[in-house]
């Protein structure tokens, strides 16, 4: 049953600073968006990949995207790559990278900004979703104490750590109930929260500190870094 990786890549990025839309900043000499997709592909999980990038940078995410195929080497088909336009809001470039893929019996929306997610965690979330769950997500224990405030900045509440996650991606989801979460208008900072809406359980297995998303010029010069003793 087919799996297929959505990845958004279409944001300008203006936390990071960088001139450069962000998925298409370098990280080790490697552009962000190559590193996800050749993670995916490495994954061994993914049978298709559709990255979403901005209108003007169609042709060069085509070019730069072109020779992960080869990546796969000889015992697994190539994976085929394929680039199509983004929109405004990041909701609106998932929702077109699923009208690019109708034929997915799963969709694993990865987005760009974490380009050193390891092959195992993609391998983890698509695996429970070939056991039945129908929507999954990584989960870390989050460190900091997290509260909530009103708009005055003044604490609102301390909901019980324990119980906290922080989420990252790839999110797999059965590919009918993305579609079905997607149909609805609504805005929301990860494709879960639109899942969680429906009343649908929304599964956790253990996410892994080095999906983290490359935000800010501090996530840039890590990333960098842990490039950098990976190549040594
Ligand atoms: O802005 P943020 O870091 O949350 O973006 C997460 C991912 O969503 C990035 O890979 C970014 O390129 C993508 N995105 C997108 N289209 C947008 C906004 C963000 O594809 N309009």
């Amino acid at each position: 049953r087919p799996v297929v990786a959505l990845v958004p890549a279409a944001g300008r990025g203006v936390r990071l600073g960088e001139p450069t839309p962000k998925a298409f900043v370098p990280v080790g000499g490697t552009p962000m968006v190559r590193l996800a997709v050749d993670g995916l592909i490495a994954s061994g999980a993914v049978h298709r990949v559709v990255v979403v990038v901005p209108a003007e940078l169609v042709e060069a995410a085509s070019t730069l995207l072109s020779t992960t195929t080869s990546l796969t080497g000889g015992s697994m088909p190539p994976v085929p790559v394929q680039v199509v336009v983004g929109g405004a809001e990041r909701t609106d470039s998932v929702r077109a990278g699923i009208a690019a893929a109708p034929d997915a019996a799963f969709y694993l929306v990865h987005d760009a900004a974490r380009a050193l997610t390891p092959p195992e965690l993609i391998a983890r979330v698509a695996a429970e979703l070939q056991a039945g769950s129908q929507a999954v997500v990584p989960a870390l224990p989050v460190v900091d104490t997290v509260k909530s405030v009103d708009d005055a900045g003044i604490v609102t509440g301390t909901p019980d750590r324990a119980h906290l996650r922080a989420i990252q991606t790839p999110q797999g989801f059965a590919a009918d109930l993305l579609r079905r979460a997607y149909a609805t208008d609504v805005g929301a900072t990860d494709d879960a929260g639109l899942v969680e809406r429906l009343g649908i359980a929304v599964h956790t297995v253990p996410g892994d500190p080095l999906a983290f998303k490359i935000t800010t010029p501090l996530d840039l010069r890590l990333a960098e870094a842990l490039l950098a003793d990976c190549s040594r």
